[in-house]
Order: structure tokens, then C-alpha cells, then sequence
């Protein structure tokens, strides 16, 4: 299959917070074009079965297939954990997840080999992290955390409020005694809740965003399969965005956390796929 170098990426998620993977993409490969789904309607994503979320990721990868998308990026740690090995064989186009460019940058950076990872029950649960790294190196530690309050927190646009700083002392308390020095932030709302997880676990901890480093590592890969856009010329092409429910809501956060106006939000029928 001949894959079209100018066809747009598509990046999908549970809802807002792959936004935060898109934000990264779109400011570390600028040429490129982007497709987005966020799966509003059945958000979230964090407490549900593998089944549930392995089909709810084919529908979407289906309906991203029909806009024409040349590579995709599932920018859910949850879908990421649960569906990224089904789905990849059902492709014929490059697919990667969250995880293990997270894992990877946090394999490297860990000194005392001891990395903690926060995110999802499902994400937390599924142990994907702890595999990853083991595999990269089998004597690292891996301490998990679940952190479910953080996701409403973001939401509802507490990002610097002390009773999100609260609840963050009472979910990383055990990170920090287990003394790690290592924390991937495992979901996608996390990386806008980084100065207050800074503040509560201290200079000494290295926080590793997995947004920024799936970026690069999509970039890696379109260059290798010939397929990274470098000739700017993406200004044809405004970002486009869909959801599945409460387009107006998914809009006015968008704007909120994206460097660029987000002028298309489209609400579509994903059950239909
Ligand atoms: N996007 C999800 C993740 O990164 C968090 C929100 C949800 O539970 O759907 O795991």
C-alpha cells in the first residue's frame, strides 16, 4: 500500500487529554497535519474493561481511515495499555501509543532505579509500564499509583488550586517514601497538572511527560517510513477536530490549552463505525 506523505496524522483519545499530545505534536513537527478525535461521549476511558476500550479504538481508527490519515497516534495511556497490541496488526499504517516512549526516556533517566508511574485504574492495573521497563532493564523498581481525582481536577480547570495540591499529597505521599527518582506522568491529564506534582515531589524527581516524547518519537518514525512532512505548507490544512459529543465544551478547553485557534469542532455518530 502506497501511503501518502501529505495525508494528515491522526491522534485519538478518550476525550480532552490528548490534547495534550496533539499540543506537542503540533509544536515539535509543525509541517504536520492533524486529525482528532476525542471520544467525548464515552469518556472516560480510565475505568473501563480491555473489551470496552479495544472497541471503542476500532471504531475510532476506523473512522480516522476514512479521513485519509497516513499514520495514527493513540494519545490515551488507557487505549494505549489495553488496545495497541490488538490493533496494530489490523493495519497497514504506522500506529504507535503513549506508553512505551515514556517508559523508554524513564528507563534512561532513572539513576536509582526507581521509577514510579501515575494514571488511570485501567492504565495502572493493565502493569504495561512495569513490563516495559523490566524488559529495558531488569533491575528497575516500578512503583504504580492510580490517581482517578486527577482527571475531574483538570476538567474542571483546577490546575493551581490547593485542593488539587491536596489531593496530589495524599496520592504521591507513597511515591515519595518509596523514594523513587523517576515519575512518568501516565495519562494524558497529568502533563497540566506538572507544577503542582513538581511542588509535592520535589526537585529531586525526574517527571517524564510521555506527550512530548510520543511526539518525537512519531516524527522518528515518519522519517524512517519516508513519511515526515518538513516543507511547512500545513496552513492549508487548519487542525481539524472531532468528538462524539459536547462539541462547544471540547472547544472552549481546546482553546484554553492549545497554542493555536481551534476554529473546526465536529460532532460525528462514532457508533455508526
Ligand atoms: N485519556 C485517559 C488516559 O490517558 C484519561 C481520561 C480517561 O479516563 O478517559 O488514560
Amino acid at each position: 500500500m502506497k501511503i501518502d506523505k501529505d495525508a494528515p496524522v491522526g491522534v485519538f483519545d478518550s476525550g480532552v487529554g490528548g490534547l495534550t499530545v496533539a499540543r506537542e505534536i503540533m509544536r515539535n513537527l509543525p509541517s504536520e497535519k492533524i486529525v482528532y478525535f476525542g471520544d467525548t461521549a464515552r469518556v472516560p476511558y480510565g475505568n473501563k474493561s480491555k473489551e470496552t476500550i479495544i472497541r471503542y479504538s476500532r471504531q475510532i481508527i476506523r473512522f480516522l481511515l476514512e479521513q485519509q490519515v497516513k499514520a495514527i497516534v493513540i494519545a490515551c495511556n488507557t487505549a494505549s495499555a489495553f488496545a495497541l497490541d490488538a490493533v496494530r496488526e489490523e493495519l497497514e499504517i504506522p500506529i504507535l501509543g503513549v506508553i512505551e516512549p515514556g517508559a523508554y526516556v524513564a528507563a534512561k533517566e532513572t539513576k536509582n532505579k526507581r521509577v514510579g508511574v501515575i494514571g488511570t485504574i485501567g492504565t495502572v492495573g493493565s502493569g504495561i509500564h512495569e513490563a516495559f521497563l523490566r524488559k529495558l532493564d531488569p533491575d528497575i523498581t516500578v512503583i504504580g499509583k492510580a490517581c482517578p481525582l486527577f482527571v475531574p481536577l483538570v476538567e474542571e480547570g483546577w490546575l493551581h488550586d490547593p485542593v488539587t495540591k491536596e489531593v496530589a499529597q495524599r496520592y504521591l505521599g507513597e511515591l515519595k517514601e518509596k523514594e523513587i527518582d523517576t515519575l512518568i506522568l501516565g495519562c494524558t491529564h497529568y502533563p497540566l497538572l506538572r507544577s503542582t506534582i513538581r511542588e509535592v515531589m520535589g526537585e529531586g524527581v525526574r517527571l517524564v511527560n510521555p506527550a512530548y516524547e510520543s511526539a518525537l518519537t512519531l516524527g522518528r518514525i515518519l522519517e524512517r517510513e519516508g513519511l515526515l512532512r518538513t516543507d511547512g505548507g500545513r496552513e492549508e490544512f487548519p487542525y481539524r477536530f472531532y468528538v462524539s459529543d459536547l462539541a462547544d465544551e471540547f472547544k472552549t478547553f481546546a482553546n484554553s490549552i492549545l497554542p493555536y485557534d481551534v476554529e473546526m469542532t465536529q460532532k460525528i455518530d462514532i457508533e455508526k463505525y
